[in-house]
């Protein structure tokens, strides 16, 4: 039997609450699929913060190494100043474990609301890889002559080749293995302004297609536009590939129109190494404990995680449980507090599909 070790990070707000069916769903899938999970718990978050002021201590990004995933609930408090959470305990893992990619299945599922006029889940069904280490996220600059008239600052957008070769591979690796008739990677960049950074990707994206993928299309957007069809055409897209601070904004986007943070699932992948798999809404303080928040996208991200450990079939056997509880009609909204049901409820319901 296979056995995974799964360092457990719950986090704030509503964070366990939402671990908690994820794990109830999987632990189903286990029994079914004839697997075996390991927990280990970690409780870093605001809380911790709170009482000791340490975010992430150092021991734990080593112990996560030797896991074989991580699974995240939410990050972030009311009484924290924003940044400190964020880039203390998110970002340093990605960086920590070079998490290069993230990977976010944008996927309207039956019976969903979508804010779209005249969409359905025949229309939105794409992937977007964001790179998920460098550019404007890797902090390169500064500030100088702080706090007078003619202080500056920079904050840069920094691309080496040998990072936008690797995403760019692991894109291309996907859109050629992915279940979908386009077999199409869409680059999103602003390569009419951006010309050098832009132009490095547009040449990375051409050269490997030309020469390791000529079974794959190759589309180009600019990020501005892409938002623009995002909303009016979403059926054009098949994978879109695209770097770190437009992929931030551009997921968001995507989350809405699949239906909202209560469905938009993500990973944070080292293909080579240890990732983490997170549900993209925060920690909702104000639903904190209610048992109403949402728990479907953290069941979708620990349905992505089995896929990454090599357990596609009980990774489908999850999409299609939460495909037939949506599809049922039963859940009224995805919102929390509208679903016409409480967390442990939608966990119990889908656990039993699965
Ligand atoms: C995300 C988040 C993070 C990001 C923040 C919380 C650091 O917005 O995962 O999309 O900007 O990447
Ligand atoms: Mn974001």
């Amino acid at each position: 039997m296979n056995k995974y070790k799964i360092a457990l990070m719950p986090g704030d707000g509503t964070g366990p609450e939402v671990v908690k069916e994820g794990l109830k769903v999987m632990e189903a899938a286990a029994a079914k699929f004839n697997f075996k999970l390991d927990y280990t718990d970690y409780d870093v978050g605001a809380i911790r913060y709170l009482k000791t002021g340490e975010v992430m201590p150092d021991s734990v990004l080593e112990e996560f190494k030797k896991q074989d995933a991580i699974y995240l609930g939410a990050i972030g408090h009311p009484d924290v100043k924003p940044g400190i959470l964020e880039l203390g305990i998110l970002l340093k893992t990605r960086f920590a474990l070079d998490q290069y990619i993230n990977l976010r299945p944008v996927k309207l599922y039956p019976g969903v609301d979508c804010p779209l006029k005249g969409k359905g889940p025949e229309d939105i069904d794409f992937v977007v890889i964001r790179e998920n280490t460098g550019g404007i996220y890797t902090g390169v600059g500064g500030v100088v002559q702080k706090g007078t008239p003619y202080e500056i600052a920079t904050q840069v957008m920094v691309y080496g080749r040998p990072v936008v070769e690797r995403c760019m591979k692991y894109a291309y690796e996907y859109t050629k293995k992915r279940n979908s008739k386009k077999k199409m990677l869409t680059l999103v960049h602003k390569c009419n302004v951006l010309t050098h950074c832009g132009d490095l990707w547009v040449r990375v994206h051409k050269e490997m297609g030309d020469k390791d993928y000529k079974d794959v299309k190759q589309d180009y957007n600019h990020v501005d536009a892409a938002t623009m069809w995002f909303v009016k055409q979403p059926e054009w897209y098949d994978v879109i590939v695209t770097e770190n601070l437009f992929g931030d904004i551009i997921t968001d986007l995507a989350a809405i129109i699949q239906g909202g943070l209560g469905i938009a699932a993500g990973g944070n992948i080292n293909p080579e190494g240890v990732s983490m798999f997170e549900p993209m809404g925060g920690s909702a303080p104000k639903y904190t404990g209610k048992n109403i928040i949402n728990p479907l996208a953290a069941i979708c991200a620990g349905g992505m995680m089995l896929d990454t450990l090599g357990e596609g079939k009980a990774a489908k056997a999850i999409d299609s449980a939460v495909t037939k509880v949506l599809a049922s009609g039963k859940i009224k909204s995805l919102a929390a507090g509208k679903m016409g049901f409480s967390t442990t409820e939608v966990g119990d319901m889908v656990a039993r599909e699965v």
